[in-house]
């Protein structure tokens, strides 16, 4: 029982100690994704679900969740951020070749159909990003028009 209690202890201030850590956040402020935009010509609709249902992860900014406050929650979701942006960023949009963002399309509109993305761990917590069968055909139908620009050369770089 003892030594139940002192470990119980010890773990109860790592945790404290932890939160004294906080990974740095992914907050931009202002157009951070004006080129993306410009440039691939989204509906209203379709931007409006890339950003609640994309963006947290792909993009400069991050809408936090109030348990970001929290340690190690902190730090598991810094991860994920930094891996998806890794991945795909539409805040880099103007950095990627004319060829990559094709090829970032078509990894979109894979994802999407394959239920892949967004990150069933994400629509746990945020219900209002899962995709119906007519968003992700919205985003589908979008992402296929503008590979199209992008192979016709239409766009610059
Ligand atoms: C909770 C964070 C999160 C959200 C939200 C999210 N993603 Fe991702 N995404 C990731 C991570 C992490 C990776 C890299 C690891 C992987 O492929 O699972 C990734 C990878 C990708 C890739 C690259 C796949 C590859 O083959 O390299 C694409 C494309 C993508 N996401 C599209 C999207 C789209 C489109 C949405 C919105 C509908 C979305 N993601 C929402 C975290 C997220």
């Amino acid at each position: 029982m003892k030594i139940l209690k002192k470990i119980t202890v010890g773990l109860l201030l790592v945790f404290i100690a932890l939160q004294f850590y906080r990974p740095q956040k992914n907050i931009s402020n202002g157009d951070h994704t004006k080129v993306f935009v410009e440039e691939t010509n989204p509906s209203t609709e379709v931007l409006a679900i890339l950003k609640t249902s994309c963006y947290d992860c792909h993009s400069n900014n991050t809408i936090y969740p109030w348990y970001n406050q929290v340690a190690p929650v902190s730090f598991w979701l810094s991860d994920h951020i930094k891996d998806g942006k890794k991945h795909l960023n539409f805040s880099d949009w103007e950095n990627y070749t004319k060829q990559k963002k094709d090829h970032k399309l078509e990894e979109i509109i894979e994802e999407v159909q394959e239920g892949g993305m967004p990150l069933r761990e994400y629509t746990w917590t945020h219900k209002e990003a899962d995709l119906s069968e007519q968003q992700t055909k919205q985003i589908v139908d979008w992402a296929t028009k503008t590979r199209l620009l992008y192979q016709l050369g239409n766009q610059p770089n």
